[in-house]
């Protein structure tokens, strides 16, 4: 599949679903080998599979990005079996929703488990296999706009965006002259399994309303963002973070 990532090789995490398969989606049709992981493993497998019938190179692999001993192994098989590691795609996320004086304290520790520890892990493992290889990298963490905003009853995914978005320029600043670009992207609100169950709700439908423009977002609003991140233009971008909201970060409601 020729395209503006031809002859680059991918990994995304948390590719089972949402905006992980999305990337993968995006990064395939680009014409990158992609390595497609999460926990549930006949998911990414199906994936794999649709890429692959569609003419892409696709590799499913199981990966729980908070075990972080298996981090290392999973990116030796993508680059056995695939041929190299360009681009991680740092997507895996949690909710880790409930209000601060009633959020188990589990529910906390997970969210900076696979958010933070997870996004770390992957960052350097990754890194430290194209720094080996001298490939020109592109590390891609996915945020939020609860890297920089306030978004209610959900202190503890705040807190771990907010996190994400500060790894994202310290490990930019660190391999600077590694070859490797590290970038986050900040999206909106998009309905995915990590939050369809709120927006049928009245809480859901009363932030609705404050958005300005009242709507939330589509996957494919990110795929130009997405891309600059991903691919050689970001060549001279190196620890930013490009939110891409549709305005929903915006002060004042109504
Ligand atoms: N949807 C939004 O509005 C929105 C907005 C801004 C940012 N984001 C961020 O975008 C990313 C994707 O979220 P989404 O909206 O697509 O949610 P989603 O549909 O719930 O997908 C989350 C993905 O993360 C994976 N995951 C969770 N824990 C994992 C772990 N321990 N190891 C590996 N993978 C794990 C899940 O796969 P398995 O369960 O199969 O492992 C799943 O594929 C997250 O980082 C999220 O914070 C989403």
């Amino acid at each position: 599949m020729p395209g503006r990532l031809s002859g680059s090789t991918a990994v995304v995490t948390g590719a089972s679903g949402g905006l992980g398969a999305h990337f993968a989606r995006i990064l395939a049709r680009e014409g990158a080998a992609v390595a497609v992981t999460a926990r549930r493993v006949a998911m990414v497998e199906a994936l794999a599979a649709e890429i692959r019938e569609a003419g892409g190179r696709a590799l499913a692999l199981p990966l729980d990005v908070a075990d972080a001993d298996a981090v290392g192994p999973a990116l030796d098989r993508v680059i056995a079996e695939l041929g190299g590691l360009d681009i991680l795609i740092n997507n895996a996320g949690v909710g880790g929703e409930g209000l601060a004086l009633d959020v188990p304290i589990e529910e906390f520790d997970r969210a900076f488990a696979v958010n933070v520890r997870g996004t770390f892990v992957c960052a350097r493992e990754a890194a430290k296999r194209m720094i080996a290889s001298g490939t020109e990298g592109r590390i891609v963490n996915i945020a939020s706009i609860a890297s920089h905003t306030v978004l209610p009853g959900l202190s503890a995914y705040c807190g771990s965006k907010a996190a994400v978005a500060m790894l994202t320029k310290s490990l930019a600043r660190e391999w600077a002259r590694k070859g490797i670009a590290v970038n986050a992207l900040a999206p909106g609100y998009i309905e995915t399994d990590i939050n369809a169950t709120w927006w049928p709700t009245e809480g859901g439908q009363r932030q609705l309303k404050l958005f300005p423009r009242r709507r939330l977002m589509d996957a494919d609003d990110l795929d130009d963002a997405f891309l600059l991140l991903a691919g050689p233009s970001a060549k001279r971008i190196t620890g930013s973070l490009i939110t891409v909201d549709d305005g929903q970060s915006l002060p004042g409601g109504g």
